[in-house]
């Protein structure tokens, strides 16, 4: 039996900066009011013609750098999105080409904000069974497509980017047999669709569509969920909250970010937060802020790092990592 061993995460974020003030001068709303609701500061927003491909594949790179893996190890591609570039074929095969990794599978992952730990948990159990050896797993967005902007209640959370992650199987018992992914639980409940949905195409449905939110519901199942998906991993690996090094949960609101802390009695100064500076951009934002805290040197090795999302679905999971 193989285990998962993270060897780097990477990220990119488009250029353009929008922030609140800015988005105030097109609607109703203002910094103060944002940043007391959400901590949001300002987003990353893409430049036109610039796709989810192309956030992935330069976050890859920068995953791929960072991990010291060539294009040729790799066997496995899974991108997590919500905003692929085309109804077909998956992204993840055009991230696939463009990295010219030329073996094994490429495909995507839809569970939105829960996108990356749903692609993660995929990649881990395909490394474990020896399907895979190596694997970029990527979370990319540009949800600037899919916001109704003239909606002051779901325009201003939202920013584009994307992060990657660079796996690799190494065998049970040897000496970074006690690093790597621990364990992955998702979950998903399909009685909240209509809570947070697109409504519209590319699909079945056949129209373009724009975000609609439910927020106070939306807030509410987050905060009890993500906290209660850590509590279940803890305990699938004997572990208790007083373990936890670092929490890298979604980066959804700062309120639902201290809710979960103030639950699972951790300090913010434990949590690594990003929302501030790039709002919600959904699978991107945990190997977004993964990658900040590997590149800032907060994550040591050895630590116990705790990841956990809820998105539209609803769809939600936690993973534990010992990094
Ligand atoms: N600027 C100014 N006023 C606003 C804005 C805005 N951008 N948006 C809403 N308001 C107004 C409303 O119109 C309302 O006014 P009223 O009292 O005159 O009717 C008032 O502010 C309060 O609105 P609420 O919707 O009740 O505000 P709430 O405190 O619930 O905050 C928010 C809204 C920030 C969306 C919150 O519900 C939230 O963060 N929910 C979580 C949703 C989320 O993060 N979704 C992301 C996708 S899912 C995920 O990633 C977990």
């Amino acid at each position: 039996m193989q285990r998962s061993l993270v060897l780097g995460c990477g990220a990119y974020l488009p250029e353009r900066v929008v922030t609140n003030d800015e988005l105030a001068q097109k609607v109703d709303t203002s910094d103060e009011w944002i940043v007391k609701r959400t901590g949001i500061r300002e987003r990353h927003i893409a430049a036109e013609g610039e796709l989810t491909s192309h956030l992935a594949v330069n976050a890859a790179r920068d995953a791929m750098a960072r991990a010291g893996v060539a294009a040729d190890e790799i066997d496995l591609v899974i991108v997590a999105t919500s905003t692929p570039d085309n109804t077909f074929p998956a992204t993840a095969a055009r991230v696939q080409a463009a990295l010219e990794i030329r073996r094994g599978a490429a495909f995507d992952v839809q569970a939105v904000c829960a996108g990356f730990i749903y692609a993660l948990s995929v990649a881990d159990n395909m490394i474990r069974l020896g399907q895979a050896k190596t694997a970029l797993v990527i979370g990319a967005e540009v949800f600037s497509r899919i916001l109704d902007w003239d909606d002051r209640g779901t325009c201003i959370l939202f920013g584009d980017g994307a992060g990657a992650m660079v796996l690799r199987g190494v065998e049970n018992g040897t000496d970074n047999a006690a690093r790597g992914v621990l364990s992955t639980h998702i979950y998903s409940d399909g009685r909240y669709y209509d809570m947070l949905y697109v409504d519209g195409g590319p699909g079945s449905t056949g129209t373009a569509g724009v975000l609609r939110m439910e927020g106070k519901e939306v807030f509410r199942h987050a905060v009890n969920r993500m906290a209660e998906s850590i509590e279940t991993a803890l305990t699938h690996n004997n572990l208790t909250l007083d373990d936890i090094d670092w929490l890298v949960p979604h980066q959804a609101n700062i309120r639902i970010i201290e809710s979960i802390g103030r639950r699972l009695r951790l300090s913010l100064d434990n949590v690594v937060v990003t929302v501030d500076m790039q709002a919600n951009t959904s699978a991107a934002t945990i190997p977004l802020a993964l990658t900040q805290a590997q590149n800032d040197g907060r994550l040591k090795s050895g630590n116990l790092v705790a990841l956990s999302a809820l998105g539209g679905g609803f769809s939600w999971g936690s993973a534990l990592l010992r990094w």
